[in-house]
């Protein structure tokens, strides 16, 4: 994109420059909070791991009952279009399905299709360096599977997180822990075994990669995790496509193993930086 060039958004069936994308104040998504949505990143133009975000988008669809107005390879055309549209280097795309403009603001009707594109912000070296804090609160996600729109209670808390000098919340349900508002979790044992929680989660991408990874040295399980297992962690990590693997440090008032990001989680951050190159170098042969 050059300096000059807006960046542009897909709406009601067009590309369209973002300062012209609007909604209707009729839309479910305003009315109610109804909606799902996903987010992947762009590199060197390239879409990485694209099926599963779009498996996962449609699923989220299914779940909420809304229809997806594009068929797949339409859809990825479209994405396409938009990532040679706005020509980022690095970027991530966000794809929002809404419950569709309501005549009588409950009863949803043709859902409206969105997709934005922005450019990306990794976490800094000096982020994953000293690792992050994290207080805990007890809240279950409704439709865990879906990636709904609804991040009420996550926005809710931020004033909290803030008073308690810490970076994020992670998610429990009577004491079983869950995930983070917008990434999933990990806890390294004492013994250098690697657990993440089960059920009752989005099944995140990135968690996924790091469930797959060829060769570990670690065995990398998904299993129920309690607080109580959390404040014996040696180390622990959270994963999402914006922050890939980020160390957490401290859970509540535990500070665990030696209170800095520990060597098992800075390995699989490396190995996930792996599958990304060759997920890179893929898509270019290909
Ligand atoms: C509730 C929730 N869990 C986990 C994740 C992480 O998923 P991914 O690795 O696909 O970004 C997200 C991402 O936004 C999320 O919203």
């Amino acid at each position: 994109m050059s300096a000059n060039s807006p960046l542009h958004a897909y709406i009601h069936g067009q590309i369209t420059p973002l300062d012209q994308a609007f909604l209707h104040i009729s839309d479910l998504a305003i009315q109610r909070g109804y909606g799902v949505f996903d987010f992947f990143k762009v590199h060197a133009g390239q879409p990485l791991f694209l099926d599963y975000y779009l498996d996962r988008f449609y699923q989220s669809a299914q779940l909420m009952e809304l229809a997806v107005p594009l068929e797949r390879p339409a859809l990825m055309e479209v994405i396409q279009a938009l990532i040679r549209r706005n020509d980022l280097p690095l970027s991530g795309i966000k794809m929002i399905l809404t419950g569709g403009y309501s005549a009588d603001g409950y009863n949803p009707v043709e859902p409206n299709l969105l997709i934005t594109q922005q450019p990306l912000t990794l976490p800094t070296p000096e982020l994953l360096a000293t690792g992050i804090k994290v207080i805990t609160h007890d809240y279950l996600r409704e439709i865990p599977p879906a990636k709904t729109i609804n991040y009420s209670i996550g926005i809710r808390l931020l004033k909290q997180i803030k008073a308690h000098g810490a970076d994020d919340v992670l998610y429990h349900h009577k004491g079983v822990v869950t995930e983070f508002p917008r990434a999933n979790f990990f806890l390294v044992k004492y013994d250098n075994t690697v657990v993440t929680p089960a059920t009752q989660v989005l099944a995140g991408i990135t968690r996924r990669n790091i469930l797959a990874l060829p060769e570990q040295p670690y065995s990398i399980s998904v299993g129920t995790v309690t607080l109580d297992d959390v404040y014996q962690a040696k180390e622990a990590f959270l994963t999402s496509t914006t922050k890939r693997v980020l160390p957490v440090v401290q859970i509540d008032d535990v500070v665990l193993g030696t209170g800095k990001p520990g060597p098992v989680t800075m390995a699989l951050l490396q190995a996930l930086l792996q599958v990304e190159e060759q997920q890179q170098q893929t898509l270019i042969v290909t």
